[in-house]
């Protein structure tokens, strides 16, 4: 029992120092054998990551080429987190194109990820 508290308040301390400034879920401890052993680790991905990898997937493909000036990075997303919102859910101009498409999954990460961060930079820093 002692090891399992002593793993678990480990874990979460690596979880306070790691760098992120999303939002995370709670730290799921998993017990495969009570008594003598036990793991944790993060499950969930947060929504900023979540987002990045749909920018990545379906947008920097094409910007890469066709938008040098609007690559997005893990830096550079927050800021511009307006005009994705503007260009994907107002004027729908974005992804260009027909080839590309964002399934309904990935319009809700999308969502996630812009509502937590205008609330965020409307409200206290996170
Ligand atoms: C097939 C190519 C292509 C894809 C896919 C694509 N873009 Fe673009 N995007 C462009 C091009 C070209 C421009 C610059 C010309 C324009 O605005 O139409 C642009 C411009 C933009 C701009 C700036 C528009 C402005 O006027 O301020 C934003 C923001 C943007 N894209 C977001 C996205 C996001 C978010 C995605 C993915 C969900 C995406 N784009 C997918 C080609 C693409």
């Amino acid at each position: 029992m002692m090891t399992i508290l002593v793993q678990l308040a480990i874990a979460f301390s690596l979880s306070l120092l790691s760098d992120s400034k999303d939002i995370y879920k709670p730290i799921e401890a998993v017990m495969l054998q009570p008594q003598s052993y036990a793991f944790v680790r993060r499950v969930t991905t947060t929504s900023k990551e979540k987002a990045f990898q749909i920018l990545e997937n379906k947008c920097n493909v094409c910007h890469n080429k066709r938008n040098r000036r609007r690559v997005f990075t893990l830096d550079n997303m927050n800021p511009w987190v307006d005009d994705v919102y503007k260009q994907v859910f107002i004027k729908k101009r974005m992804p260009k194109g027909k080839k590309i498409k964002l399934t309904s999954q990935e319009y809700q990460d999308l969502l996630t990820w812009i509502s937590a961060t205008q609330n965020n930079q409307n409200g206290n820093q996170l």
